[in-house]
């Protein structure tokens, strides 16, 4: 079969949400064997099905890429009459409730870019199969509502892929033919295609033990290329907290005896929960002070934590259907943004979620690409792995937190893990665990699942000094989004409090009201002093962690807090952030030293975070030193690509005016692939969030954008669809600029052979 990824004539089908329907065949189990080789893989798969319901409908298996070499059904080879090869699918005729199906095919790993599928990097072969890969690995039932218990045998040379990994337990391994050895691996729980996984590949461990809180001991093992072994620390210490934190603030234990985590250096998002066998992009699981920033070492322990915590919200418990993806996604974010808060401040993370959310979901949802937390439809699904459904799902799950409170809020999670265990299930599901755990009826919040939008809220406030009554009257509304014009009012927690305009005081206790109705009018009795309002911020928490320094000026807080010995620990990171951040101020400033300061850091730095962030101040000037401290750090760390990728980035924002021609010529540095996605994105992604580079005058950024994008939809479309999105904010901008935006989207939508992931992003922005 050909690979039908591309040249697409007729536009590609919307799947739409309505058209759900529990599927005719179940795969209670499957027996898989891999003969495993970079350049052509053997793919034996034996699949037991059985028929759900009342019909006659045939079997009917995805799969795409795969050359079908033989099938037989109940141990009976069947000629080409006894079934049918469509586009991507595999269509066989069957009369009994009950059969076996065995087929064999074949597939290239070493020639897939795509990185979905079976795929090879670096030297390792692995997969990724979220969301719909597995059928680029073998013929079956691609969705996951189809539950199934997994067995898996591998083949492979043993000097290129001494280590050989897949979910669940390895049974048995031993010796094969010539230079080959084998591995079989089962996995007691069944999951949906999505979550399995392979890796074969020369890697070594960085082990360690979890011993659960019934006392079952767990085998912890970080896989990496042996030059990365001594950069798996921190992971490590992530992973025995994160396990940690979800037995104690959910109860949730983990299933197995061991948990494996891979890194590979070749990966379209941040890591994958397959079931017991984690595999992440590298960048997310290296680090050491010399390599790696503050901020790298969060966002590691934030992933590394996401990835375990979908154990239970994605594993345990899944999806219907992948317009439920929010369900695991939100919630996993929710859950993870609770445990990064846990470990370090609260406010801070929380600061930086709010962040977040307002840079990146924002504008999806006031843009052309705006979509409800749970869409109605979808092209490619892999253009919905978004910041709504991620963040803007979290944001539900918090405000159900909050409605609720934490005890009711708890009570509604174990409903939903006892009810919901084993199953795929809807975010309608979750909501009616929190609504019977609670006795509070949800109905009003439920529609910020099928709403898109950012509702605008105002509070004003009214004092009658007389009667001593504040009168609070809230108000919201939503504008329009693409296919929802007529929005209704939804349900908002609003933490409010008031403070004596004159004292600065606290008048009364912080008050939680719920506005479910366009607007609503508290009345607050007792309050003498005229108020002002304050509405949902962790204000005073912000003020405690920083607000000494902020008083501070910038030359004295630099003076303050650069320069000491490097040191982990929360009170060192939080010197080294506030250091660099007056260090942007004073080189923002205009000072005239400020490169000199910079430079001066940059030589001396022990440490990443002092580094780039010296570079990055560097990068944004004029000075002689920027030259060589560029060079400097290219000589340094040519080898490491994740640095590289820094290097890369920190000059696609910079706010020089020849940023666009450096990108430009950036992409022709031969460190430069389109081939590997984190290098991708540190030069074009960053580029695309650099308003002034990317926006130029002359609109050579958005010439410059539109090529890179066609030239890596041959290559990766799923990474390239994602980096067209700073194209489609052409309405915001004036005539000018907004007609070359467009032209340069209607170039793209006119090219030939366009993936389909890409040909939804075009066409929807250009609306
Ligand atoms: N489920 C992954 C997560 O935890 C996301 C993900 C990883 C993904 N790889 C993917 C989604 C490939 C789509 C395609 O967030
Ligand atoms: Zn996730």
């Amino acid at each position: 079969m050909l690979d039908m990824q591309s040249a697409s004539v007729t536009p590609p089908r919307a799947i739409l949400r309505e058209e759900y329907r529990q599927p005719d065949w179940l795969v209670p189990d499957i027996a898989l064997d891999f003969t495993l080789d970079p350049g052509l893989t053997r793919v034996r798969a034996r699949l037991t099905l059985e028929r759900i319901g009342r019909h006659d409908a045939p079997i009917r298996l995805d799969g795409e890429g795969l050359k079908l070499i033989e099938v037989s059904l109940d141990g009976e080879m069947l000629g080409t009459d006894r079934y049918r090869l469509e586009d991507d699918a595999l269509v066989i005729p069957c009369d009994a409730d009950k059969a076996r199906l065995e087929t064999l095919v074949e597939i290239a790993p070493q020639a897939n870019s795509q990185l979905m599928g079976l795929y090879e990097s670096g030297g390792i072969l692995c997969t990724q199969c979220e969301a719909e890969g597995f059928r680029r690995i073998t013929f079956f039932p691609d969705r996951p509502d189809v539950l199934t218990r997994y067995s898996v045998r591998m083949d492979a040379d043993k000097a290129e892929y001494p280590v050989l990994l897949s979910n669940g337990d390895c049974v048995e391994s031993g010796e094969g033919e010539g230079s080959r050895h084998w591995a079989r691996w089962e996995d007691p729980w069944p999951k949906p295609s999505y979550l399995f996984a392979l890796v074969a590949g020369d890697l070594v461990a960085n082990r360690d033990k979890f011993v659960t809180r019934s006392g079952k001991s767990v085998d912890l093992a970080i896989w990496v290329r042996e030059g990365d072994l001594a950069k798996t620390g921190h992971a490590m210490e992530s992973l025995k907290k994160a396990m940690k934190w979800d037995e104690e603030t959910y109860g949730r234990e983990y299933d197995l005896d061991q948990f494996n985590i891979v890194a590979v250096a070749d990966f379209n998002f941040g890591a994958m929960e397959n079931k017991s066998l984690n595999i992440f992009n590298s960048r997310y699981v290296l680090a050491d002070p010399d390599t790696a920033t503050d901020g790298d070492y969060d966002a590691i322990a934030a992933v590394v934590a996401h990835e375990y915590f979908h154990n239970w919200s994605g594993n345990r418990v899944t999806c219907r259907d992948w317009f439920q993806l929010s369900l695991k996604e939100g919630f996993t974010v929710f859950r993870d943004q609770s445990f990064s808060a846990d470990q370090g401040s609260p406010a801070v993370s929380r600061i930086s979620d709010v962040r977040a959310l307002r840079s990146a979901q924002f504008p999806e949802d006031a843009g052309p690409l705006a979509h409800p937390v749970r869409p109605d439809s979808y092209i490619e699904i892999s253009n919905f792995y978004t910041a709504t459904v991620y963040n803007k799902g979290a944001e539900l799950i918090r405000m159900l937190h909050t409605l609720l409170g934490p005890e009711a809020f708890r009570k509604g999670a174990d409903l939903y893990f006892e009810r919901n265990d084993g199953q795929a299930v809807t975010c309608e599901d979750f909501v009616a665990a929190m609504e019977d755990a609670s006795g509070r009826d949800l109905s009003r919040f439920r529609l910020w699942y099928s709403q898109a939008g950012t509702p605008q809220l105002s509070a004003t406030i009214d004092h009658d000094a007389g009667s001593a009554r504040a009168t609070v009257r809230l108000e919201q509304s939503i504008e329009p989004t693409p296919g929802q014009v007529d929005k209704q009012p939804m349900a908002i927690p609003v933490k409010l409090a008031l403070f004596g305009a004159h004292s600065g005081k606290r008048l009364g206790e912080e008050m939680l009201g719920l506005l479910d109705e366009p607007s609503e009018e508290i009345v607050i009795d007792g309050i003498a002093e005229r108020p002002v309002l304050s509405i949902n911020q962790a204000r005073e928490a912000l003020r405690r962690d920083i607000g000494a320094a902020l008083a501070a000026d910038w030359r004295a807080a630099y003076a303050g807090n650069s320069a000491e010995r490097y040191e982990y620990s929360p009170e060192a990171k939080a010197k080294r952030r506030l250091g660099n951040t007056a260090l942007s101020f004073i080189a923002a400033s205009g000072a005239e030293d400020a490169p000199q300061m910079a430079f001066a850091q940059f030589e001396a730095a022990d440490n990443m975070t002092d580094r780039q962030a010296a570079l990055a101040v560097l990068a944004n000037g004029d000075s002689p030193d920027r030259v060589a401290a560029l060079a400097g750090f290219y000589e340094r760390y040519r080898d490491n690509a994740l640095v590289l990728d820094k290097w890369f980035a920190i000059q696609a924002i910079s706010t020089r005016d020849d940023t666009a021609a450096r990108v430009e010529e950036l992409a022709g540095h031969p460190d430069f692939t389109l081939r590997n996605p984190n290098r991708l994105r540190s030069l074009v992604t960053s580029f695309g969030v650099n308003q002034r580079a990317f926006h130029t005058v002359s609109g050579r950024g958005y010439r410059f954008l539109a090529g890179i994008v066609l030239e890596a939809d041959k290559i990766n479309p799923q990474t390239a669809a994602r980096m067209v999105t700073p194209l489609g904010r052409w309405r915001r901008l004036e005539e000018g600029r907004s007609s070359m935006m467009r032209t340069e989207l209607e170039r793209i939508a006119r090219s030939e052979g366009l993936s389909k992931d890409l040909y939804e992003q075009v066409s929807k922005s250009l609306g």
